[in-house]
């Protein structure tokens, strides 16, 4: 029975490993790297002391147990054992203190952000820093030294450190790359920091993309506050960054022809900025790189269906989203034309 037990179990877990989304267990970089080796040196140790209690117990178990039936005998009464106490509280501090020196020394490296303040010779900071604002549920990326804003889809390049400045707009909130690392908290009263290496793409995970969560419960859509990672080389970021800069600064004049374009300006533009467009609305996600992106929503498949979808109802997709309710009034000509527009949002293409 054990047996059948141990087996259903291990397909449980196995099942756990061969999912993708929470792939902690396929570390890529070395923040992530090093998680996994504290994960499995932290269940060494517990599996240790459960094979040794386990042992202690079952040897207690059979050893002392009553000798035959009907035997009225008392056995040896022991009371406390001033040996046997020191022992037990010792072998665990022992286990403790083994356990929190790498913890520690690997927290304290994680949390070394002095090259976030580093200048080259004409002024510029060196390193890469992105701050990252926790919105109700959604994510914001600033790229500070670039002067670029996106949201829901960070673009980071491949093997190497990418600082971050964290805060939240509303509630708490937890910035967490199963793969890559984390989690640390999103506050509102204060700028938490940390990097992250974006390894080579480990196995499992397709075309370099990685898969982000929310990790501090926030609301009713905390499970579907998920954002992607996009890692690429350094030639396809700085790519990247150029024509994302490229859109800055311009002041497109709307189609009003257009009943997707003109739609977006009356309804959207007014929350949702587009570079190049020519907007400051940041109450909701930058949608400048909106085609490019993996996901609607963060959580939806990325097709005009599903932006459809979303615009018509973001309540039923995403509870308690501060979109909710303020679309209906749209036809469903204006909801398609306006999906088709905001489809065509890229600097990729
Ligand atoms: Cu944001 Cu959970």
């Amino acid at each position: 029975r054990l047996f059948s037990l141990l087996a259903v179990l291990t397909v449980f877990l196995s099942a756990c490993t061969g999912e993708d989304y929470i792939s902690t267990l396929k570390p890529a970089g070395e923040v992530g790297e090093d998680q996994y080796d504290l994960l499995i040196f932290s269940i060494s140790i517990m599996t240790l002391v459960v094979v040794v209690v386990s042992f202690l117990y079952l040897y207690a178990f059979t050893k002392f147990r009553r000798s035959k039936l009907g035997d009225k005998h008392i056995p040896k009464q022991v009371e406390g054992s001033h040996t046997l106490e020191v022992i037990w509280a010792v072998i665990p501090i022992i286990l403790l203190l083994i356990l929190a020196v790498p913890t520690i020394l690997s927290t304290y490296k994680f949390a070394d952000v002095k090259a976030m303040d580093e200048v080259d010779e004409e002024g510029n900071k060196t390193a890469l820093t992105v701050n990252v604002t926790a919105k109700l549920y959604w994510w914001e990326f600033e790229y500070p030294e670039q002067g670029i804003v996106t949201a829901q889809e960070l673009v980071v390049p491949t093997n190497e450190k990418v600082y971050f400045n964290l805060k939240a707009a509303d509630v708490k909130h937890s910035f967490w790359i199963p793969a890559v690392g984390g989690k640390m908290d999103n506050n509102v009263e204060n700028v938490n920091k940390f990097w992250l290496e974006f390894g080579k793409e480990s196995e499992g995970l397709k075309d370099g993309v990685f898969y982000g969560k929310c990790a501090e419960l926030c609301g009713p859509s905390h499970a579907l506050m998920d954002f992607k990672v996009k890692t690429v080389d350094r030639a396809a970021f700085d790519q990247w960054v150029a024509a994302m800069q490229a859109t800055e600064g311009q002041t497109a004049s709307v189609d009003s022809t257009d009943l997707g374009e003109a739609t977006f300006a009356q309804s959207c533009l007014g929350c949702h900025a587009v570079s190049g467009v020519g907007t400051t609305g940041a109450m909701g996600p930058n949608l400048t790189t909106f085609g490019d992106r993996n996901r609607v929503a963060g959580v939806l498949e990325h097709s005009k269906e599903s932006l459809e979808n979303w615009i018509s109802d973001p309540e039923a997709i995403k509870p308690g989203n501060l979109m909710t309710g303020k679309y209906s009034e749209l036809s469903p000509e204006e909801i398609s034309a306006v999906a088709d527009y905001i489809m065509s949002l890229s600097v990729e293409k």
